[in-house]
């Protein structure tokens, strides 16, 4: 049974992709183009812009997250023989302004009203965090948008959560880190700060080091977990 209440939190660091924007809103909006191949589509190309960033991190090897989501879109496409090199730039252009999930700004309003410090940590570069952020109009609800560029290396490598800790001037255990990346979550749980793991997407528990402390399956439980009303 994972906790029902985080005491002591000072600062909300939150993971971007999956967790407060979608990631799958891109293909969404290509479907009359993609018809039954648009969520295949969707899958392969977050799957493979993920093993690229812990590949390129374990190889030495550093893109930035552009990149790595152009070519892991790349592959997508090949993998289900898309030869559209318009649809490419629509998908990559629609991945700059995602939709935020409903549930993140009310809670993001929740936590400022509350006092708390709030951040985004993502592999994101500071300009797709930046287009992303201001679409949505999160970026008025946030202290920080911090991009793991700053490290050089992608997530779950110690460093990049480092940030987040310098950025808002708090320790570890004072910081709730949310993701709805369960591996990302072990991360951040490995590194020694609070977790929320919003389980958007069924996920199983991993198998790896640290735990997360909370397991929600909407933002909108977050303020409560953290003594503030909803
Ligand atoms: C992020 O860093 C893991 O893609 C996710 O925003």
């Amino acid at each position: 049974m994972t906790a029902k209440r985080l005491d002591g939190i000072k600062g909300c660091v939150f993971d971007a992709y999956g967790t407060l924007f979608d990631f799958n809103s891109a293909v969404a909006h290509c479907r009359d183009v993609l018809g039954d191949r648009a969520d295949a589509l969707s899958r392969i190309w977050r799957e493979k812009q993920l093993q690229y960033t812990w590949l390129r991190s374990l190889m030495g090897r550093h893109e930035d997250f552009w990149q790595v989501t152009g070519d892991a879109l790349d592959y997508a496409m090949k993998s289900l023989a898309i030869d559209d090199k318009s649809l490419r730039d629509r998908l990559m252009s629609l991945y700059q302004t995602l939709a935020a999930f409903p549930d993140a700004v009310p809670m993001l309003q929740r936590l400022k009203a509350g006092g708390l410090k709030t951040a985004i940590l993502s592999n994101g570069t500071p300009d797709m965090l930046l287009a992303a952020v201001k679409a949505t109009g999160i970026d008025r609800l946030l202290d920080a948008v911090l991009s793991i560029e700053e490290a050089g290396v992608y997530k779950p490598h110690p460093s990049v959560y480092q940030i987040a800790l310098d950025s808002l001037a708090l320790a570890a255990p004072e910081v709730a880190f949310v993701s709805s990346n369960a591996w990302d979550a072990h991360g951040a749980s490995a590194f020694g700060m609070k977790v929320i793991w919003c389980n958007r997407y069924g996920q199983g528990r991993e198998m790896l080091p640290g735990a997360p402390d909370v397991e929600l399956t909407t933002l909108a439980d977050i303020p409560a977990i953290l003594g503030l009303p909803r």
